[in-house]
């Protein structure tokens, strides 16, 4: 009997290199992919894998409870990594609600279905969490998230992240569900929906258009490279310990505007353009409400404890991303057509 893996939200930007990768080194496995195909879900992110035996793609909503207890008790997923998620912090200051919705109910709706099949015996079964160090709230100049910082989240995206957490962690305690969380640091890479810094950049300067830095740029993320969150997620979902946390972080930090002019310098590099022309796209813009300050990761935890830790630099990663980006301009165009317009005037130009 092959295991059978249920990843959510695969379609999307880091569930789809996660989905790769678990088809791809577990032949063994079944892994059904479960998206609801939002704006931020592509099909086209897994072409390469879509045939696989051992691959199988379920469209649907995670907010549909009758629709999730049915593939739950159709399939008998054993186990279960949980990505899918409304996932733009400027997105859910405009629209709460539909962070709420899919964030948390959907979150219950899984975490429901997953009781019912099992609770009898939970016994090899395994329910991952994917979350995000934005719960931890903001840290000030110093200091890092470890896995005890107390959860004080500022905007509506990483509140509903800490209360899907809350309830994962409440299952346990309540009924006995096996389960681990992750809290990563902000990702990027290829196939990042460009609403996100990075890939929104990368596409207006291509397009030679401002690029609009919020405040005064001072705001520090800590980055990673998405391929090697996914290779963390496989190493916690196999050797993490049940009822634990681990913090993922690529112990790199950078403030935006720093980020920003090197991205400026390698894509004028890229693009044959003389150096500096880019930069000169730099806009400040209105800031984001509740905008938080910095966020740092210490990954400790996991990479003593599982031996994991960032594979690429961030000037390698960046350099593959950029590249990532340029040769598929098919694949820009495409998610950037139709709602991504209206977003985009909606957000920036009004
Ligand atoms: P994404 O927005 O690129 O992808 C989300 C995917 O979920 C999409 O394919 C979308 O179609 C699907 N989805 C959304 N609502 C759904 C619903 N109701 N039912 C079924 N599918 C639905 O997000 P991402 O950046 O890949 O993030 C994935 C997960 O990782 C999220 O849980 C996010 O909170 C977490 N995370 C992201 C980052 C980051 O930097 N991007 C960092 C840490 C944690
Ligand atoms: P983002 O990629 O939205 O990730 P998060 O808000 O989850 O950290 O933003 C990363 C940083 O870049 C954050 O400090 C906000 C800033 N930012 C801008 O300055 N301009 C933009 O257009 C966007 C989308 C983000």
């Amino acid at each position: 009997m092959k295991v059978r893996v249920l990843i959510t939200g695969g379609a999307g930007f880091i569930g789809s290199h996660v989905v790769r990768l678990f088809v791809k080194k577990y032949p063994n496995y079944k892994i059904f992919n479960l998206d609801a195909l939002t704006y931020a879900g592509n099909l086209s992110n897994l072409k390469d894998i879509e045939e696989e035996a051992n691959y199988t793609f379920i469209k649907g909503d995670i907010n549909d409870e009758a629709f999730i207890s049915e593939i739950f008790q159709t399939h008998r997923f054993e186990g279960v990594i949980h990505l899918a998620a409304e996932s733009h912090v400027d997105r859910s200051i405009k629209d709460p609600l539909a962070f709420v919705k899919t964030n948390i109910i959907g979150t219950l709706n899984l975490l429901n279905a997953f009781k019912d099949l099992w609770k009898d015996n939970f016994e090899g079964k395994r329910f991952y969490h994917i979350s995000t160090d934005e719960v931890y709230g903001t840290l000030g100049e110093t200091g890092l998230f470890t896995e005890s910082t107390s959860y004080d989240p500022n905007s509506p995206y990483s509140a509903s992240k800490a209360s899907s957490d809350h309830f994962v962690r409440a299952y346990s305690e309540t009924y006995g569900l096996p389960y681990v969380i992750t809290n990563c640091s902000n990702n990027y890479g290829e196939n990042q929906f460009p609403e996100k810094l990075i890939p929104l950049f990368i596409n207006n300067i291509i397009h030679n258009k401002p690029l609009p830095v919020y405040g005064d740029g001072n705001y520090t993320r800590d980055w990673l490279y998405v391929k090697d969150h996914a290779i963390a997620i496989d190493l916690v979902y196999h050797k993490g310990l049940n009822e634990e946390t681990y913090n993922i972080g690529g112990f790199n930090e950078w403030k935006n505007i720093d980020l920003v002019k090197l991205l400026c310098e390698q894509m004028d590099s890229k693009l044959g353009r003389k150096k500096g022309t880019s930069e000169k796209l730099i806009t400040y813009v209105k800031d984001r409400p509740g905008h938080d300050l910095r966020y740092a990761i210490d990954a400790s935890k996991i990479k003593n404890e599982l031996g994991w830790q960032p594979s690429v630099t961030f000037e390698q990663g960046l350099e593959k991303t950029i590249e990532w980006y340029l040769n598929n301009k098919e694949w820009l165009d495409d998610v950037t057509s139709g709602e991504y317009q209206s977003y985009y005037e909606n957000h920036y130009n009004k």
